[in-house]
């Protein structure tokens, strides 16, 4: 066996035996129909806690798709280091990051994204910085990301449907993006937003689409600053893959993964608070702060465990949530004093 020392390991490098067999019990398990025996979805503008996994096996296996990044990109990524921020857990496997996803613009059945998504133009790509600024203007890619050297973050990932991963990220802080760009002292909060091209994303030519698109996010300007609030420009080792948000997205893991907005075309700073997209589709079901909280409930199920994927019929992988998906000692001072069943 060739052995490397520890450091010279990045910490996706290391996929356990447990998880590799738990990722052939997850493959079997699509593969028996688990999916036929959960509930169907729940209808329009509406995340789903049970959706099936929709013939998951049929993407597993070599995916070229992330080789769509310009070779600078891959480069960068490649050359990212380790960083404090990773989780002591078993990361969920490459072929279930990158084949159960959420990206309406590609379809709802989270093989979609997957399947739709495999030829999704992200060179060039454009980011606008508008609003609240001294900086603003139109940028590339490559301006965007050259002053950052890329870490890796181990982080959880806790959906609002209550599964949850365990993923490698390639990226940088938030916070040193937004302050190359000088918010001025009205610049309160954040919004984010998804590119919109009806041509290369079905979800948005749909006439039953789910959300009003663009997709968008905000943020306090406190929570964008905050030290775990990540842009996302690969995972595992390689660049975003295009079903995760290529070429950059949000992570942002204390928060319902529907606040970690993918391929991300504009940031612009507000004075305001932005109304989010599923907060406009329905705001009784999903709040702007969108915390994980597991005493507060969503009207049609309980925050107060997840699924952590991978899972099969005999391995529920059932856990309790934690509030801030665990990360409250870096993020709970955000939100003192505030009731966050109000909140939410
Ligand atoms: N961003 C856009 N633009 N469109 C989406 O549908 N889905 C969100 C979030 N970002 C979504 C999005 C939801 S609900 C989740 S759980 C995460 O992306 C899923 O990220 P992943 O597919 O990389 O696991």
């Amino acid at each position: 066996m060739l052995i490397k020392k520890p450091d010279a390991f990045k910490p996706s490098e290391i996929t356990p035996e447990a998880v590799y067999l738990q990722r052939r019990t997850f493959i079997q398990g699509a593969g028996l129909g688990l999916g036929a025996m959960l509930l169907p979805g729940m209808g329009m503008a509406a995340l789903d806690a049970n959706q099936p996994i929709k013939d998951i096996a049929r993407y597993t296996g070599d995916w070229q798709g992330s080789t769509l990044a310009p070779d600078w990109l891959r480069q960068k990524v490649s050359q990212a280091r380790p960083s404090r921020h990773l989780a002591q857990e078993p990361s969920t496997p490459w072929d279930i990051v990158t084949t159960y996803n959420n990206f309406y613009e590609f379809g709802t059945d989270k093989g979609d994204p997957a399947e739709h998504a495999s030829d999704f133009k992200t060179d060039p790509w454009q980011v606008e910085i508008a609003g609240q600024a001294e900086i603003t203007g139109s940028f590339n890619l490559e301006d965007i990301l050259k002053p950052h050297d890329l870490e890796e973050r181990i982080y959880r990932l806790r959906c609002v449907e209550a599964w949850s991963m365990v993923v490698p990220w390639v990226g940088f802080p938030l916070a040193d993006l937004l302050k190359r760009f000088k918010p001025t002292s009205k610049a309160k909060y954040v919004r984010f937003e998804t590119l919109f091209d009806p041509k290369q994303m079905p979800g948005q030519r749909s006439r039953f689409a789910a959300l009003d698109y663009p997709y968008r996010e905000g943020l306090r300007i406190d929570e964008a600053m905050n030290e775990l609030a990540f842009v996302g420009v690969g995972l595992y080792g390689n660049a975003m893959p295009p079903q995760n948000g290529a070429p950059l997205r949000l992570v942002l893991p204390w928060k319902y993964g529907f606040k970690s907005i993918k391929s991300i075309v504009k940031i612009e700073f507000l004075e305001y608070r932005p109304v989010s997209s599923w907060e406009r589709s329905n705001p009784k079901e999903y709040g702007f702060y969108a915390n994980v909280n597991p005493q507060v409930s969503h009207p049609r199920w309980s925050q107060a465990s997840e699924r952590r994927l991978p899972t099969s019929l005999f391995s529920p992988n059932r856990r309790p949530t934690l509030m801030f998906n665990g990360y409250g000692d870096e993020v709970a001072h955000l939100y003192a004093g505030m009731n966050l069943r109000n909140d939410y």
